[in-house]
């Protein structure tokens, strides 16, 4: 469950910093969800990195992809920057609101979405939907409010201790998949990713454009 060689990344980097990657690797099937990621794609972007783990596993397992990952915390893009192994991967700090083209062959954003007002969700998806390829393939991974409302009091609860914030913007399964028609796009697959003995509602969306 937990991937040694992913942890083995964070080895010089602080204490805190090192027992948060296995945690949330407990939290989240970071290797499921990058399943669903194709194979010989030539770019992936992936927007609100975070600690980079998905990123990481994608540079693993695919060394001749270029990905492109942004995140708004510099401090974490530096600290990134400095452990990153892997030519494949480059981190850059930035808003993903500023991010002119979105040229990937995928892109994927674990837990970004509700982490943006319902606006910048709106103006990020139509965004990409105008610069991106045709064909682009994007995954969404994010938190389904739901019906379970002790795991989205644990969720929630995890949100606030983490962004030391305590205003998100959730959605349903259904109102996600409003937002992305609304957006101009379909979902094609879409899934739960929830480790049983975990309280938490992970789902994950593949789109492509309408
Ligand atoms: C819950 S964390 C998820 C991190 C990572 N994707 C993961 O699953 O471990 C959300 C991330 O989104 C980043 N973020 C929030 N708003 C952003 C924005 N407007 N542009 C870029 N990154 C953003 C935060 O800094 C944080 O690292």
């Amino acid at each position: 469950m937990i991937n040694k060689k992913l942890s083995a990344i964070y080895k010089d980097l602080p204490f805190s910093t090192r027992m948060y990657v296995p945690i949330r690797q407990m939290l989240l099937d970071f290797e499921r969800m990058v399943e669903q990621v194709p194979e010989n794609v030539n770019k992936i972007q992936e927007l609100g990195c975070g600690y980079g783990l998905a990123s990481f596993l994608m540079a693993q397992s695919r060394p001749n992809t270029t990905i492109e990952s942004y995140d708004i915390a510099k401090n974490r893009i530096d600290l990134l920057g400095k452990i990153n192994p892997y030519k494949n991967l480059k981190f850059y700090a930035k808003n993903v609101i500023d991010i002119n083209t979105f040229d990937a062959d995928v892109i994927i954003m674990t837990d970004l979405l509700h982490h943006l007002t319902y606006i910048e969700q709106r103006m990020l998806l139509n965004h990409i939907r105008k610069t991106a390829k045709d064909d682009v393939f994007i995954i969404v991974k994010d938190m389904d409010r739901g019906k379970h409302s002790f795991r989205q009091a644990v969720n929630y609860t995890i949100d606030i201790v983490h962004a030391k914030g305590l205003t998100f913007f959730y959605h349903t399964q259904d109102s996600f998949q409003k937002l992305f028609e609304e957006c101009g796009f379909r979902i094609t697959k879409q899934s739960h990713l929830n480790r049983s003995y975990i309280p938490l509602n992970h789902i994950v969306f593949c789109l492509e454009r309408m």
